[in-house]
């Protein structure tokens, strides 16, 4: 595999975990030229409580301790939706039963996690929303000048040029929650948005999963055991065996911005009426453009996340030995 970074990047994923979000987790995890930093958790494919349940069994299932911040249970202004149980399961794992992490959540709220650790280390911080971005709104709530502070974002929501996955129009992180959404889109700061436009174009299959659980039993396995019930997913849907690599697409366009191309458009969400939740590219909105994915080299993205993915149980051995 071809490597094109040498230098290591921190990341914090806010995440409400569901298959796709276990998927990226463990990839950054298993990636050397990632520095996960914390999770924070959010509504979305699951309930808060569940999601942060999720996210400290996966950082455990890492060998790693990093702190696990909950975030908001609820959207800034709209009545929450339902979790998406029909896609990810009723505990966010596909049919595995809900996890029983040891550890407890960090005793701060997710952003009062986010505002310290970007002050903290100043300018070295991606931020890696694969959820609703409520935690993210609430982090310029309360820290207006944080952003001057966020290297940047790297955002896996939006359907800019193409149509949605949970509406015609919407895509499911920003129709979860489009005030905070647009009140992110907003700011000024530097985002890539990794949406439909591309992740839907990056596909796995059953057996690149059960390749992993022969490389990587432990979490291999683990990510061939919840995916089963993802494809089934994508199978009542588009009829093929095959599931979406929304959230794993987030992560590597951090490590590897150059299998994407991006479009500069500044960007607004329509916060009510029949498009609610529909991610605009406006010119005249007066905002700072946002680098949305255009396009994807799909075949070169999924390979990256096979070849680091296959060194998962490697990396968590490392890092255990290291602690
Ligand atoms: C996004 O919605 C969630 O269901 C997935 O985890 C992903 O973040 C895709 O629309
Ligand atoms: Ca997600």
């Amino acid at each position: 595999m071809s490597v094109n970074k040498d230098k290591t990047d921190k990341i914090i994923i806010d995440t409400d975990p569901g298959i796709d979000d276990a998927m990226a987790i463990h990839l950054a995890f298993a990636d050397a030229r990632l520095e996960v930093l914390a999770l924070t958790s959010v509504f979305g494919n699951v309930f808060t409580e569940q999601a942060t349940r999720n996210a400290l069994a996966l950082v455990e299932h890492a060998g790693s301790t990093i702190p696990v911040a909950a975030g908001a249970a609820r959207p800034r202004s709209q009545t929450p939706n339902a979790p998406s149980h029909y896609v990810h399961g009723k505990e966010g794992f596909g049919n595995l039963p809900a996890p029983r992490p040891k550890a407890q959540p960090d005793p701060r709220e997710a952003p009062q996690l986010l505002s310290q650790m970007c002050r903290q280390q100043s300018g070295e911080i991606i931020l890696c929303p694969v959820g609703p971005l409520t935690n993210i709104a609430a982090l310029l709530d309360a820290d207006p000048d944080i952003a001057a502070h966020v290297k940047k974002l790297v955002i896996m929501g939006g359907a800019v040029w193409c149509p949605g996955n949970v509406t015609n129009v919407a895509e499911a992180n920003i129709w979860n929650d489009p005030h905070a959404a647009d009140r992110v889109f907003a700011a000024d700061w530097d985002i890539d948005l990794i949406g439909l436009d591309v992740t839907q174009k990056v596909t796995c299959v059953q057996d690149d999963f059960e390749g992993l659980r022969q490389t990587s039993p432990d979490i291999g396995g683990f990510l061939a055991d919840i995916t089963s019930f993802y494809i089934d997913f994508y199978h009542s849907v588009v009829g093929q065996h095959v599931c979406m690599m929304h959230d794993p697409s987030a992560v590597i366009a951090v490590t590897d911005r150059d299998a994407f191309e991006f479009r500069e458009a500044p960007l607004r969400v329509v916060c009510e009426g029949d498009e609610i939740g529909r991610t605009i590219a406006d010119m005249q909105c007066g905002r700072r453009p946002v680098n949305v994915a255009a396009g994807v080299d799909s075949a070169r993205v999924r390979k990256i996340f096979l070849d680091i993915c296959a060194q998962a149980d490697t990396m968590r051995s490392r890092r255990i030995a290291a602690s």
